[in-house]
């Protein structure tokens, strides 16, 4: 039985990433889900694998060495999915510094202590173990809006926000220990992912819940930045596939040729809660494109993402499955039904970021 020490499996997509390897393995694997639990993580995502056997909760930083090395101590790890991050570019732009120390630090700790436990006396690494490194798209900088140039593997890093920095650096830390020790690991670069249980500070269910709510829908700048959205099923499919049929010391880019303007996801969103909602719903009255509200622009914005997924297509067979038609569909519904959640994750601290962040906007 394969072991797996997945970090930051309570956030948004290293959750959906455990359901999805439970579906897909059920018993025939076991996962241990390092999470520090910050603002991001929330064990709500995983209730309904609590009480299996082949799971287990590790309460950590991964800026803690001692406590990473004794879940290796105390487990013959064979792979690490290391998802744990600082993830939103607005809290960056304001915090950097826990940015550089979860993210570059943090990876910096992950692949120590892998090596440490992985590493036999010759310097080579014991039979079938691997590491992969979850990175973004957005290391490659931004493109022009031209609709035909993308990011490949070769493309140079050229980060722009404190949060892309720090990705950078950590993708150049798990570069330097592949050339290095010949370490065995992967990087995958992905686009901007969307689902269930994506905390409310991104895009998509920060618009949800405003136009449920009657709020204003904060479009930042003119709205006609671009970005490649891929279905989060879709990238925990693509991650498995690399780390089982890819190439060692390879990085392969996930992205869904699915590139929308924000304004269009928007406008979206809102024809498809009307769609979706009855007439007796009372929030329906509120989903109106009134709502929508130009704010400032965020600093040093990003024009446009696009993956090129052509690399991952070739050598490890992988292809996103979910048109954004039905990704969208599944995802709003997925939101209206799980309005509780909703609601625990913007009460507390949730109200003072989002005054925070948009007040002067
Ligand atoms: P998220 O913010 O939803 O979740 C991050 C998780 O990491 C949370 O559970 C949090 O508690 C945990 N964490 C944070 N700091 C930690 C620490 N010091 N020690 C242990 N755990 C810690 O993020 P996400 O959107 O699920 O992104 C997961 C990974 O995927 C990140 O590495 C991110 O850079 C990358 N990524 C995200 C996207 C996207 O669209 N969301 C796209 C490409 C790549
Ligand atoms: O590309 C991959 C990246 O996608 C990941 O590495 C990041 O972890 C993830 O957060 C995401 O980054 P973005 O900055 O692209 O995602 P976000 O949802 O924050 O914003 C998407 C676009 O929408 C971006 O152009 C900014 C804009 N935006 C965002 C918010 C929160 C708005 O116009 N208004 C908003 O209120």
């Amino acid at each position: 039985m394969r072991t797996y020490l997945v970090t930051g499996g309570a956030g948004f997509i290293g959750s959906n990433y455990i359901h999805y390897m439970f579906r897909k393995y059920d018993n025939e694997i076991r996962i241990i889900n390092v999470d520090k639990l910050t603002y991001a993580g929330n064990l709500e995502n995983l209730k309904d694998i609590e009480g299996r056997e082949n799971y287990t909760f590790v309460k950590a930083d991964i800026t803690d060495k001692e406590a990473i090395r004794k879940v290796f101590a105390e487990n013959d790890i064979d792979r690490v999915v290391h998802f744990a991050a600082e993830s939103h570019v607005d809290r960056s732009i304001k915090e950097p510094e826990v940015f550089v120390n979860t993210n570059v630090m943090g990876t910096c700790v992950m692949l120590n202590c892998a090596k440490e436990a992985w590493e036999l006396p010759d310097g080579s690494f014991k039979e079938g173990k691997k590491f992969l490194h979850v990175s973004t798209d957005e290391v490659y900088g931004s493109l022009p809006d031209d609709g035909t140039s993308y990011f490949y593997e070769t493309t140079p890093y050229c980060p722009h926000s404190p949060y892309s920095a720090s990705k950078a650096s950590s993708d150049f830390l798990v570069k330097a220990y592949i050339d290095t020790y010949h370490f065995p690991a992967n990087i995958t670069n992905c686009s901007n992912n969307y689902g269930p249980y994506q905390f409310p500070e991104k895009l998509i269910p920060l618009i949800i819940n405003n136009a449920l709510n009657g709020k204003a829908l904060p479009v930042y700048g003119d709205g006609m930045n671009i970005r490649d959205w891929l279905y989060v099923d879709d990238h925990a499919k693509g991650i498995d596939m690399v780390q089982e049929n890819g190439k060692l010391g390879e990085t392969y880019n996930i992205g869904g040729h699915n590139e929308r303007r924000n304004i269009q996801i928007i406008k979206t969103i809102l024809e498809t809660l009307q769609e979706l909602l009855p007439d007796s719903d009372p929030r329906k009255a509120n989903v109106s494109e009134d709502l929508i509200t130009y704010v400032a622009d965020r600093k040093g914005h990003d024009k446009r993402y696009a993956i090129a997924p052509d690399k991952i297509r070739k050598e490890v067979g992988w292809e996103p499955e979910t048109t954004f038609e039905v990704g969208i569909k599944k995802t709003i519904k997925w939101y209206l039904e799980h309005q509780e959640w909703m609601e625990r994750c913007i009460s507390g601290d949730y109200q003072k970021y989002y005054e925070d962040m948009y007040k002067n906007r």
